[in-house]
């Protein structure tokens, strides 16, 4: 049995892990905000030098395959759209944290951030296609983030998936959270709650990153987004994308039906429309890890 943290070793774990940077964590702030349009992204991206840099290098990677280079922010800003911006200044600003190998889970360097995207894609068509009053940007980033404790407690996790997946099969009110408990003394969720509150988040990404297995105890305000992002975390496992050993070791919670108004067709369509829309995100996102 490993050994289990207390909460002050955790604290200290979360305190080590680099801050965003300052225009990552303005952009976050700026887009979970219902009144905020394009332009202010565009202000925001013109402060910060080398975001600029690669958001241009982005757009004007082969995978768009554009005609003549785009030169201007503006149009880059437009021509990419908010998800993808917010997705280059979350890869820059913390890179490391999602290539982390997650070795407690079994799971390869990348795997997070695989599973990371293709929830963030499944959470934006969820929140456009089910007719309720969510963001699908945000639900986009929430999405991007949702996992983040992962990466915080995996260490401390090496070894323990087969007696994890042991206490699983044995009793059925126990699932990937309460094994992670068990093993280490908290869960990812509980580690990316207080990723979160350091890194000074909105409140919705918040309540996402601790609530998205448990998505009713969310507060009423973000209770939708929050299960936007359970859906989309569960359609991602489904189609083969988790990190590893905990993979579909989650219960599904069928409350989403109260908050998201979805037919068996919408979520067909949903699984297709994700993994299209992943190839062509994957690539034009490599494109921003390259120097
Ligand atoms: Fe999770
Ligand atoms: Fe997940």
């Amino acid at each position: 049995m490993n050994k289990k943290l207390s909460h002050s070793e955790l604290l200290a774990i979360v305190k080590s892990v680099p801050m965003l940077t300052p225009s990552a964590n303005q952009l976050l702030q700026l887009t979970a905000q219902e009144d905020h349009d394009l332009a202010d992204v565009v202000n925001l991206v013109k402060t910060d030098a080398k975001l600029t840099a690669r958001v241009l290098k982005v757009v004007n990677s082969a995978a768009f395959g554009l005609l003549s280079n785009i030169t201007s922010i503006d149009r880059a800003i437009s021509y990419l759209g908010e998800r993808i911006i917010v997705s280059i200044a979350i890869g820059d600003s913390a890179g490391k944290l999602f290539d982390k190998e997650l070795a407690g889970y079994e799971a390869t360097g990348g795997d997070l951030w695989r599973h990371d995207l293709r929830t963030a894609i499944a959470a934006r068509e969820v929140a456009s296609q089910s007719g309720a009053d969510i963001s699908p940007d945000l639900a986009f980033t929430a999405g991007l983030l949702h996992d983040i404790g992962k990466a915080l407690i995996s260490d401390y996790l090496l070894g323990t998936a087969p007696d994890a997946i042991q206490m699983i099969r044995s009793d059925e009110s126990v699932d990937y959270l309460t094994a992670e408990v068990a093993m280490v003394g908290f869960d990812h969720t509980q580690a990316g709650y207080e990723l979160a509150k350091i890194w000074q988040l909105p409140e919705a990404l918040v309540e996402v990153i601790r609530y998205h297995h448990q998505p009713s105890q969310a507060g009423e305000a973000n209770r939708a987004l929050v299960y936007a992002v359970h859906l989309g975390d569960n359609i991602a496992m489904l189609s083969g994308f988790g990190t590893g050993a905990d993979s579909m070791q989650y219960p599904l919670d069928p409350g989403y039906g109260n908050y998201l108004s979805l037919t068996p067709i919408d979520l067909e369509n949903i699984i297709l429309t994700v993994d299209s829309e992943f190839s062509k995100l994957q690539e034009s996102l490599t494109a921003n890890g390259e120097e």
